[in-house]
């Protein structure tokens, strides 16, 4: 459940009227919803309840302080991939002890960094990085807590980019050769087993691929389980969400009954699945999901620049741009986009094709085309939906455009949780 809602023809988030938000704030600004975030992770954590469990939240996806905070306060852990995450999540509060330290490059620093930390986990992606981190523990007088993340083979039906689980990627070892890389682990003297890990992709919207990874690695974790002290199996993250989103506008639901998926795949449908086949291992399960948490509790607020239109189209150039929220220039992913303020006149104005794209030099810079939408004048504000997971993580100073601004809202409050950059930021450190 998300808490953007139309009220009286404005879009609120929470108790808030982002109209309010982007006057104080200006655009672009992503914000976000403290409540829509904490339920998705308390319904993930009510489903997971038959399992001795941990989330750890994978920071990569929103890696704001002020977000990061909310895990904290809800016990959560986190799936880190960089010495950076893991620095940023210190600075939250967190607790290393429940950090998962992911990612096929971990560099000496980062793993020494983990080690004076004392992470709950190496998840360890080669045999290379396995010699490394032993010889590094070494030289620290320190034990590496280990993980072998293993890659079942299985097709998780999502985009090819953020596809992880099958032999063709470069990530994690093949299930058939972890038994004796694990063999070798046990005679290093600076490591210690203590988990089997796999992810097998992102925005998975099914849960067989879930179901089916995990019983094709369970028995493999059983006899791992015989052999070493076994504490937990991670199952990695990559639960999908909705981004053709149902949002419920109370006065209307002109603009989403336009055909696509309205809701794919459930948590209740995701527990039911790997729930029995979890349970049976008797361990100790994390999950790492990062989009299923923050994804729907963000929207990124643009306003209408300029309306333009050739003989063949028409755009409406906004003033955010594939810098802000690369998804759709990069993964041809589709986001929601929808007026903040629509009068009842408006919502029956008819619709028709037009792009929604941005001012970067670049025709890769759209986040619509030919999308069916209101009429649009120049000025007019508007939500992309579903932009609270990958958006300003994977924003750029591209065309020398400062970083966007980021707030968040619980209740009635809003806050700014990261300055909009300014010019000066833009040369700052450059000589
Ligand atoms: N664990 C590992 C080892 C991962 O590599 C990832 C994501 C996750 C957990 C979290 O996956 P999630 O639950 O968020 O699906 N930028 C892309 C997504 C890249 C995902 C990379 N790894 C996008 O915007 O769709």
């Amino acid at each position: 459940m998300h808490f953007f809602r139309y009220r009286n023809g404005h879009l609120y988030c929470e108790d808030v009227d982002l109209a309010r938000v982007a006057e104080e704030l200006d655009t672009p600004t992503f914000v976000y919803s403290a409540g829509t975030i904490l339920d998705h992770y308390t319904r993930l954590d009510g489903a997971l309840a038959p399992l001795d469990h941990l989330i750890c939240y994978a920071v990569k996806a929103n890696t704001n302080r002020s977000i990061l905070k909310l895990f904290v306060d809800a016990s959560a852990g986190f799936d880190i991939v960089s010495g950076g995450e893991l620095y940023r999540v210190l600075a939250a509060g967190g607790d290393p002890a429940k950090c998962t330290f992911a990612g096929v490059g971990k560099s000496r620093e980062e793993i020494e960094y983990a080690l004076e930390q004392r992470v709950y986990s190496f998840n360890v992606e080669s045999e290379a990085e396995l010699e490394y981190i032993d010889k590094i523990a070494g030289v620290k007088n320190a034990r590496a807590p280990i993980a072998l993340r293993v890659n079942p083979d299985v097709d998780p039906h999502t985009h090819e980019y953020i596809s992880t689980g099958s032999h063709e990627n470069k990530f994690g070892i093949a299930l058939t050769d972890a038994p004796a890389i694990y063999e070798r682990a046990a005679k290093m003297r600076n490591v210690e087993i203590i988990g089997v890990q796999m992810h097998i992709g992102s925005q998975i919207t099914q849960a067989a691929p879930f179901e089916n990874a995990i019983r094709k690695v369970a028995p493999v974790v059983r006899e791992l389980k015989s052999k070493y002290r076994i504490k937990f199996f991670s199952i990695g993250g990559g639960m999908g969400i909705v981004y053709r989103c149902a949002l419920e506008s109370g006065s209307g639901k002109w603009w989403h009954d336009r055909g696509g998926e309205s809701s794919a795949f459930s948590v209740r449908d995701y527990a039911e699945a790997i729930v029995p086949p979890l349970r049976e291992l008797g361990i100790r399960i994390l999950v790492e999901p990062g989009r299923f948490l923050v994804g729907n509790g963000g929207v990124l607020l643009t306003r209408v620049r300029y309306v333009k239109k050739s003989s063949a189209k028409k755009f409406a150039i906004v003033d955010a741009g594939m810098n802000e929220l690369i998804r759709p220039a990069l993964y041809h992913s589709y986001h929601e986009i929808v007026r903040v303020k629509q009068t009842k006149s408006e919502r029956e104005r008819k619709a028709s094709k037009i792009d929604i794209v941005g001012p970067v030099c670049e025709s890769g810079d759209f986040f619509a085309l030919d999308r069916e939408m209101p009429k649009l004048y120049e000025g007019d504000l508007l939500a992309i939906m579903s932009a609270g997971a990958y958006g300003f993580v994977m924003a750029s100073n591209y065309n020398s455009r400062p970083l966007p601004a980021e707030a968040l809202v619980r209740g009635d409050k809003f806050a700014l949780i990261r300055k909009r950059q300014t010019w000066e930021d833009l040369v700052r450190g450059e000589t």
